[in-house]
């Protein structure tokens, strides 16, 4: 069992957790995740690692609520034991020093997910600039980590309630014409698929290699299952085992996005009944 230590509410359905998982902080590295059940009967979640303190023993998680098992999860409060909490899985993000400034996009709860590994690019020398948006500025969180973790940080809302106005590929458009495109060696994106997908047929224009994180059902996590495929450059993949990240411009979207639609109606449904 693994104990919540800390919640954090960061809007109705944004929610922060520090857990008890020394196993996990031990090992862990930027931009892989992990796969937590609420309890026996529970749905497998996995969530990528958001924060780890190896000498406390603890991991980050953020997360948003988008179905019944992610709201149940939302409804724990400090002190509440998690039954499963496996990880680290996937591959670590390949970190190095790159020649020219790298761009990391974070939208939505996707921000979470980029901080380690902004930090990390930080860290190996590189000037960093991130971008940060959410649909309006009370979804908006971590800004002040991101700024730490980043070299520069801009910040952007859809709706402009907050800095300005417009979309995290708005702001990457002008960071890629103000750099040049052949002075940027990496963007790495993370959010909902719509988003990195919009970011990867912006960068395919300029030619600027583009790292996403996906997200995909998963099942065991450990390769076997089959349900967390992804056609990356023609050939299958398992994001669980083989990422979760993947360039962007090789990523058969349509597929995707058709794989991850297919247990809406369950969920809908599982949902109503939670509700109920
Ligand atoms: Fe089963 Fe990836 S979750 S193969």
């Amino acid at each position: 069992m693994f104990k919540i230590l800390e919640k954090q509410v960061f809007s109705p359905i944004i929610k922060q957790f520090i857990i008890e998982a020394p196993k996990v902080a031990k090992s862990c590295k930027a931009g892989q995740f992990i796969i937590l059940r609420i309890h026996e009967e529970g749905e497998r979640i996995p969530l990528t690692i958001a924060d780890y303190d190896r000498e406390k023993g603890t991991i980050t998680i953020v997360f948003q609520e988008v179905g019944k098992s992610t709201t149940q999860l939302g409804q724990m409060e400090a002190g509440d034991y998690i039954k499963d909490f496996v990880g680290p899985l996937g591959e670590p993000s390949h970190i190095e020093k790159f020649d020219g400034p790298v761009v990391v996009v974070g939208g939505g709860v996707g921000i979470a997910p980029v901080h380690p590994i902004a930090r990390d690019l930080k860290k190996a020398g590189n000037h960093v600039i991130g971008i940060i948006g959410a649909r309006s500025g009370d979804l908006l969180f971590w800004e002040d980590k991101m700024r730490e973790a980043c070299s520069e940080l801009l910040v952007t809302t859809d709706d402009g309630s907050y800095v300005r106005k417009g979309f995290v590929t708005d702001v990457l458009k002008e960071v890629i014409e103000d750099k040049g495109k052949e002075n940027i060696p990496m963007v790495l994106a993370i959010g909902p698929q719509p988003m990195m997908r919009a970011v990867c047929n912006l960068t395919k224009e300029y030619g600027v290699k583009t790292i996403v994180s996906l997200n995909a059902l998963m099942v065991d996590g450990t390769g076997m299952c089959g349900c967390c495929r992804v056609s990356v450059a023609g050939t299958t993949k398992f994001v669980c085992v083989d990422g979760p990240e993947f360039d962007g411009h090789e990523v058969d979207w349509l597929e995707l996005g058709r794989r991850g639609a297919i247990f809406k109606p369950e969920e809908q449904k599982a949902m109503e009944h939670h509700q109920c």
